[in-house]
C-alpha cells in the first residue's frame, strides 16, 4: 500500500520534467496547438491579459496574479523570457505555443508598456537558444 502511495508520487513529480524536455526541437509540430496571433501586441491581449489583465495590473482572487505594470522585475529580459517559455509556480509554460518571433514579441512588448521602459530587446535567436 505504501509502495504503490510513494509510486503515484514519483510518478506525479516526474510529469512536469518530463513535458519541459518535450519542446519543439524535438519534432517540426508544436506540443500544443500553436497560437495564431501575431506581434507582442496581439500575444498579449490574446494569451497573457487572461491572468495578468487587460492593464497588467494583475489580480487577486482564485489565484494571485502578479502585476506586469511598472514591475522593477521585467528589467531582466531572460527573466521575462523564461518565464514565458517555462513557466513558474501558476504561469504556465508558453515554449510550446508559440514561435520564436511572437515569443520575442511578447516579451518586448511587456517590457516597453504598461509603465515599463526596458528598451533592450529579445531576438528570435535568444529564444532559440533557450529551446
Ligand atoms: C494562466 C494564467 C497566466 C497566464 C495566461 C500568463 N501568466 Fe504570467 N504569471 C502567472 C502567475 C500565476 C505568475 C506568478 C508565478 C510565480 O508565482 O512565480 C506569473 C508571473 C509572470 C511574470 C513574472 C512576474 C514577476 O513579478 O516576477 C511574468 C514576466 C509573466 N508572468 C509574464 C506573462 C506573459 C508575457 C504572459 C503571456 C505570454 C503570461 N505571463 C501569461 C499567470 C499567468
Amino acid at each position: 500500500m505504501m509502495a504503490r502511495f510513494a509510486f503515484c508520487i514519483a510518478l506525479l513529480m516526474a510529469l512536469p520534467a518530463t513535458a519541459q524536455q518535450v519542446g519543439p526541437q524535438e519534432t517540426p509540430d508544436f506540443r500544443g496547438p500553436p497560437f495564431a496571433m501575431q506581434g507582442g501586441e496581439a500575444v498579449y491581449a490574446g494569451v497573457c491579459q487572461g491572468c495578468h489583465m487587460a492593464d497588467a495590473k494583475g489580480a487577486t482572487g482564485a489565484g494571485s496574479y502578479p502585476a506586469l505594470a511598472r514591475n522593477s522585475r521585467l528589467e531582466s529580459a531572460g527573466y521575462v523570457l523564461t518565464m514565458v517559455m517555462n513557466g513558474h509556480k501558476g504561469m504556465p509554460p508558453f515554449r510550446g505555443h508559440f514561435t520564436n518571433l511572437q515569443i520575442a514579441d511578447v516579451v518586448n512588448y511587456v517590457r516597453t508598456h504598461f509603465g515599463n521602459r526596458y528598451r533592450d530587446k529579445i531576438s528570435e535567436a535568444d529564444v532559440q537558444a533557450l529551446r
